[in-house]
């Protein structure tokens, strides 16, 4: 069955690793990550954002999921992405999430307390988990773009109040990353606040910390997809060593995306273009789920750490 993040948190916390959560949207990305986390014997976390569910239908993400248990000997989390109401979180919850997020990063810090705390009421009455957000990253989340200057560090000094008024169980915080596959302009030397962490972590002993926008935008991927007819124009991520030393430290979960959309269609695209008359959707899929796969095995390897840990 689903678990709860609560577990593989508190494990993930006490050894200085971190579980990745990784967007799901088809099967195959389902397929290439969960064989990857299952040969690896990691924790694993996935997420199904409001788009996600859109495209793919609730009960065909759920369903996916749930056959990957069966393949796959490893504990599985099931997870909403940026819920923006209470409505989407108790749909999920309703629908057999383990855990959801409530995303009131936008309002003030008073009705996003009001909004979280009552997630939270529902959430821990059905035995699901509940991560909140506190600060706003810059870049694209959802339909709602943030501009950097527009973005804002979370406020150490409002954790603990915000912690202690909803009772959620894990906090995201804005340190510097984005979302989107082109979080800093070119030349600008990529940065994060890891005092802000520190101060957070400080103020929160033993209490998991949340990245989003994490992705690296690996530049292999990126010179695949530009070689096989795809453009990119100055697509740069957070640094590994960034996220390996956020990943020894109180961040519990890592949120990861665009680097598997890169990793799929710089498969998908590479197969289509070595072979121009095929047309069998098997066979270019597969070539993406496999670069989806070996994504995921080098993140759960050389950067979160979670490797044999399941
Ligand atoms: O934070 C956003 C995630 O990358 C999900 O993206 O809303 O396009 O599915 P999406
Ligand atoms: P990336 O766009 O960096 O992959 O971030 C994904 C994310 O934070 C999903 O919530
Ligand atoms: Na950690
Ligand atoms: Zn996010």
């Amino acid at each position: 069955a689903l678990v709860t993040t609560t577990e593989m948190f508190r494990k993930a916390y006490e050894g200085g690793y971190a579980v990745g959560a990784f967007n799901v949207n088809n099967m195959e990305s389902v397929q290439g990550i969960t064989e990857a986390a299952g040969e690896l014997k990691s924790p694993l976390i996935l997420q199904v954002s409001a788009g996600a569910r859109k495209y793919a239908g609730h009960i065909y993400l759920l369903k996916l999921v749930e056959a990957a248990l069966v393949e796959n000997d490893i504990p599985i989390a099931l997870h909403l992405d940026h819920g923006a109401d209470f409505a989407i979180c108790k749909s999920c919850i309703d629908g057999g999430f383990t855990s959801v997020m409530i995303d009131g990063s936008r309002f003030s810090l008073e009705e996003n307390i009001e909004v979280t705390r009552r997630v939270v009421e529902y959430a821990h009455s059905k035995g699901t988990v509940v991560e909140g957000e506190l600060g706003r990253l810059a870049g694209v989340e959802d339909d709602v773009k943030v501009n950097s200057e527009d973005s804002s560090y979370t406020h150490p000094d409002e954790v603990e109040e915000f912690v202690a008024r909803t009772g959620v169980d894990s906090l995201a915080i804005a340190i510097g990353t984005s979302h989107g596959a082109f979080k800093f302009r070119p030349g600008q030397k990529p940065q994060l606040r890891f005092d802000i962490l520190e101060e957070v972590s400080r103020r929160l002993p033993g209490f998991p910390i949340v990245l989003h926008g994490a992705s690296s935008v690996s530049q292999e991927y990126v010179k695949i997809i530009q070689e096989n007819g795809g453009q990119l124009k100055d697509a740069i991520g957070i640094p590994e060593d960034m996220l390996r030393k956020a990943a020894r430290s109180a961040v519990c979960k890592i949120n990861i995306d665009s680097d598997l959309r890169l990793a799929m269609t710089a498969g998908v695209r590479a197969a289509l273009f070595a072979a121009p008359s095929a047309f069998d959707p098997r066979e270019y899929l597969k070539a993406g789920r496999a670069d989806v796969k070996t994504l995921v095995k080098h993140k759960i390897t050389e950067v979160l750490g979670s490797a044999g840990m399941a």
